[in-house]
């Protein structure tokens, strides 16, 4: 196998980020749950099972393209919050920093004329842009309300219900799906 390029490379390290980020969110749903806060754990629940498809998406387009896919191992995430508000700080801090890692995979996939690959990286863009603005304004309710936590659940009840199967036309295929 011919060696891989520096975008190969990124990307498959960029699985294991998507991958690492699905188990935060875990964790985050996981702490939610056990303090009875249903919406909060539901949405943590459904933005994890969101990055293992971004995971999937991108272990795709390496088969799609005949590049290696490395099955990355994780880090443990972070569980064991002190409130509320603090797994909502940490998923916007994980947020933008995963858009500045699409933003340089976008950059390389240019410098390297892979027009594929950016192509591919378009949707990720604007995905990103989604989950950031999402993620700030739950944190803004979140510290709001602190102290009344049932005004988080009634926001997420009323502006992200969830179960609606959201389906993204435009969305690239997963591995497996
Ligand atoms: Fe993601
Ligand atoms: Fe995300």
């Amino acid at each position: 196998m011919p060696a891989a390029s520096t975008f190969v490379r990124k990307l498959n390290e960029q699985v294991a980020n998507e991958f690492a980020a699905h188990q935060q969110y875990v964790a985050c749903a996981v702490y939610f749950d056990a303090k009875a806060l249903p919406q909060l754990a539901g949405f943590f629940y459904r933005q994890a099972l969101e990055e293992r498809s971004h995971a999937m998406m991108m272990i795709r387009f390496l088969l799609d393209t005949g590049a290696e896919v490395t099955t990355p191992g994780v880090e443990a995430p972070r569980a064991g919050f002190c409130d509320v508000v603090e797994p909502v700080a940490l998923a916007l801090e994980q947020e933008r920093r995963v858009s500045e890692q699409i933003n340089e995979l976008a950059a390389t996939a240019r410098d390297e004329r892979n027009y594929p690959a950016e192509q591919f990286l378009q949707w990720f863009i604007a995905e990103q842009i989604e989950e950031v603005a999402t993620m700030s304004d739950l944190l803004q309710v979140a510290e709001r309300s602190r102290d009344h936590v049932a005004e988080i659940e009634g926001f997420l009840a009323r502006e992200h219900p969830g179960g609606d199967g959201e389906t993204d036309a435009g969305a690239p295929k997963a591995a497996g799906a």
